[in-house]
C-alpha cells in the first residue's frame, strides 16, 4: 500500500531556481504529490518542525537555514515512500551523495542539502500533521 512522507525544498535551492528540477526528478521517480505548497516557517514553526535536533550544536544554524527564504512542503506518496525518498535524496552530507540523488544534485554542503525528508514513521506523521494537518 502507498506510504506518506513528508519533503521540502529547502530555502537555497528554492532561491537558486532549482524547484522545478526537483519537481521533475519527483515525478518521474515514481512518488505522487498529493500535497504542495509554497511557504515561509517562522522561527517557531521551524524549531517545532526539527525539535528532535534541539541538542544538537547545529540547531540554531539550521533553524536560521530554514527561515532564510520560502520553501517548498510536499506530502509525497508511493510504496515505501519513507525509505525510497531517503534513498532518492541521498547521504545528508552532499559529498557523501551518491551520484543520481537529489542532494548530489543539488546539494552544497551539509547546512545546504537541498532537500529534507522524514527519517521514519513516526516523523512522516509528525511532520505532515504540523504542515498539512493531514
Ligand atoms: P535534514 O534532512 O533537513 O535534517 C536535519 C538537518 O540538519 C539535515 O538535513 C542537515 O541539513 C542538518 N545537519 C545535520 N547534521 C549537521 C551538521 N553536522 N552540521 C550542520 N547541519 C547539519
Amino acid at each position: 500500500m502507498a506510504e506518506k512522507t513528508c519533503a521540502i525544498i529547502k530555502p537555497h535551492a528554492v532561491q537558486e531556481g532549482a524547484s522545478g528540477q526537483i519537481l521533475n526528478l519527483i515525478e518521474l521517480n515514481g512518488f505522487k504529490i498529493e500535497q504542495m505548497k509554497k511557504m515561509q516557517f517562522s522561527e517557531k514553526d521551524a524549531q517545532d518542525f526539527y525539535e528532535v535536533h534541539k541538542e544538537r550544536p547545529f540547531f540554531a544554524e539550521l533553524v536560521d537555514n530554514m527561515i532564510s527564504g520560502p520553501v517548498i512542503v510536499m506530502a509525497l506518496s508511493k510504496e515505501n515512500a519513507i525509505q525510497e525518498w531517503r534513498d532518492f535524496m541521498g547521504a545528508t552530507n552532499p559529498e557523501k551523495a551518491a551520484v543520481g540523488t537529489l542532494r548530489k544534485m543539488f546539494g552544497k554542503s551539509i547546512s545546504y542539502n537541498a532537500t529534507h525528508g522524514s527519517d521514519a514513521p513516526e516523523t512522516a506523521r509528525r511532520e505532515l500533521k504540523q504542515l498539512f494537518n493531514i
